[in-house]
């Protein structure tokens, strides 16, 4: 290679990030809060050897085709559906994720969302924007105790036994759904590995943790949400697709379950008239369960270790390719 090898920044990030990389590479960046335009995209990877990319970017095969140089697509998230993860290895395109590091903050959120769904938060806010807050009722805004409560997880990474961990601490009753078993979790915490059917039944709160597949597209959909409770809730801090949103909304309004909040949607963004967003009993966030200072900070320090790692001629430190998608 002549020269410093080039890398291609689509956002702007934290800074420590940049720098990092501007230390070693020529470095193109798209600095600005919004993503990168697709011919933009398109024509900038022709000469880059290392992409830093989000999970607004698709890194699909038109893309790698225009992309000879490319060594390593660092995504800047834990999830990587936006990343055509097959054609980048047929390609010799090393591609690598943010695991671990986002754990927490994500798991933290999940729980404010199951918090926040259950104790009618929004309706609760509205109420009060809307000036009908005129005296203490005691029937006002009733919701359900948690404690005591059963959460559902279905999938079962990372993120979700973080949630479990917090959910045990209030005495919620924990049930999971996943290809494996964890049987120190559930010795841990007193929870069960149940079939997917039977964890919709019975659960008060399900909360959703797989990654965005094939087989994971709108796993929940008219089906499952028939098979939940009237009174129960549904959070997905995963991906948008997994939920049926059309279904969702038939759901909510016909009744067959008490409310729904979700970090992500598809599509992302939801526009602003979208009907989801008009019920009381559906609170919608745009896609924020990692956003901590520090953890943004370390997802994108992470995508540029991952890049200088590979493109200096070692191992990738989180590589997508070494291990199958946690469920
Ligand atoms: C965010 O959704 C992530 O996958 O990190």
């Amino acid at each position: 290679m002549n020269g410093r090898a080039r890398v291609l920044v689509t956002r702007r990030v934290a800074p420590e990030a940049l720098a990092m990389l501007r230390e070693r590479f020529d470095v193109t960046h798209w600095d600005s809060s919004e993503p990168i335009p697709r011919d933009k995209f398109l024509s900038a990877i022709a000469d880059t050897d290392g992409l830093l990319a989000l999970l607004t970017e698709r890194v699909d095969a038109e893309l790698l085709a225009l992309a000879p140089r490319l060594k390593v697509v660092a995504n800047m998230a834990v999830g990587y559906d936006n990343v055509d993860v097959d054609a980048a290895r047929a390609r010799g395109v090393q591609v690598t994720n943010t695991p671990g590091v986002l754990t927490e903050t994500s798991a933290e959120f999940a729980f404010l969302l199951i918090l926040a769904v259950a104790r009618r938060l929004k309706e609760a806010m509205r109420w009060v924007e809307r000036g009908r807050w005129t005296t203490w009722d005691p029937l006002l805004l009733l919701g359900p105790d948690l404690d005591g409560a059963m959460l559902g997880l279905v999938g079962y990474g990372r993120i979700a036994a973080a949630v479990a961990r917090r959910a045990h601490a209030i005495g919620m009753h924990l049930a999971y759904h996943s290809s494996h078993a964890h049987p120190d979790d559930e010795e841990r915490l007193g929870m069960r590995r149940m079939a997917f059917d039977d964890l919709l039944r019975e659960s008060d709160v399900v909360s959703l943790h797989v990654p965005l597949t094939a087989a994971t597209r709108h796993l929940v959909a008219e089906r499952e949400l028939r098979l939940m409770k009237p009174t129960a809730y549904l959070v997905n801090t995963a991906r948008g697709g997994v939920l049926d949103q059309q279904a969702l909304y038939a759901a909510l309004v016909g009744g067959s379950i008490a409310g729904a909040a979700l970090d992500v949607t598809d599509p992302e963004p939801l526009p602003a008239e979208h009907a989801l967003l008009q019920l009381d009993n559906c609170l919608v966030v745009p896609h924020i369960a990692s956003a901590s200072v520090a953890t943004r900070t370390r997802m994108a320090t992470l995508a540029a270790e991952n890049i200088i790692a590979v493109l200096t001629g070692r191992p990738a430190l989180t590589p997508v390719d070494a291990r199958p998608p946690a469920p």
